[in-house]
């Protein structure tokens, strides 16, 4: 299956990037500070950096599958997993995404995405591809879900 995220991915952050160097403005913060990208990454930067190829893969099973591709959907599975741990507290730092986390419908969607991940990860680990792929579509409701309520800016794009 192959979902297709119609919005321009690259296009926020490489703006971002433009204006933080070129006027010292809106730097974010961990290209501000000194890197410690484990708790410091915003929201929007484990979307992109892990969130968007981990589901690429997911989301583009070609059977069959050999062994290094199984492996491969189990990693990016549990890369998801990892991202929803580290989205379940998004710190003060980040500005905005600082009250995201408060809100009990945030910690819902990653109560979705990440028990999808998960299962995904297992069926994975079993190599079994029907259970893995209907887990790959569950992972994409809680994407469309959050953005609507907490990126208004793309949800007609997701
Ligand atoms: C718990 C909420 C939440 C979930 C779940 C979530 N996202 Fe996001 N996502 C966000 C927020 C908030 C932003 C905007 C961050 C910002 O602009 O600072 C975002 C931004 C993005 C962007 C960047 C869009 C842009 O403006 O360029 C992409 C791509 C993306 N998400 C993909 C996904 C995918 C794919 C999934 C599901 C596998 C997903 N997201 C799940 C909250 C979520």
């Amino acid at each position: 299956m192959i979902f297709r995220l119609l919005i321009p991915v690259q296009s926020k952050l490489t703006a971002s990037l433009i204006l933080c160097g070129a006027a010292s403005l809106s730097c974010p913060v961990s290209m501000a500070d000194s890197p410690a990208p484990e708790s410091t990454s915003s929201v929007l930067e484990i979307m992109l950096t892990v969130i968007v190829p981990a589901t690429n893969t997911l989301w583009q099973i070609d059977p069959p599958l050999d062994d290094s591709q199984w492996v491969e959907l189990e990693n990016a599975a549990e890369a998801v997993v990892d991202a929803t741990v580290r989205l379940r507290s998004t710190s003060a730092e980040q500005g905005e995404a600082a009250a995201w986390s408060d809100d009990q419908r945030w910690q819902a969607y990653l109560d979705e995405m990440g028990s999808a991940a998960k299962s995904a990860q297992d069926t994975a680990a079993d190599k079994n591809l029907e259970a893995l792929e209907n887990a790959g579509y569950a992972v994409y409701p809680p994407c469309e879900g959050c953005h609507l309520l907490f990126n208004p800016g793309v949800n007609s794009g997701l």
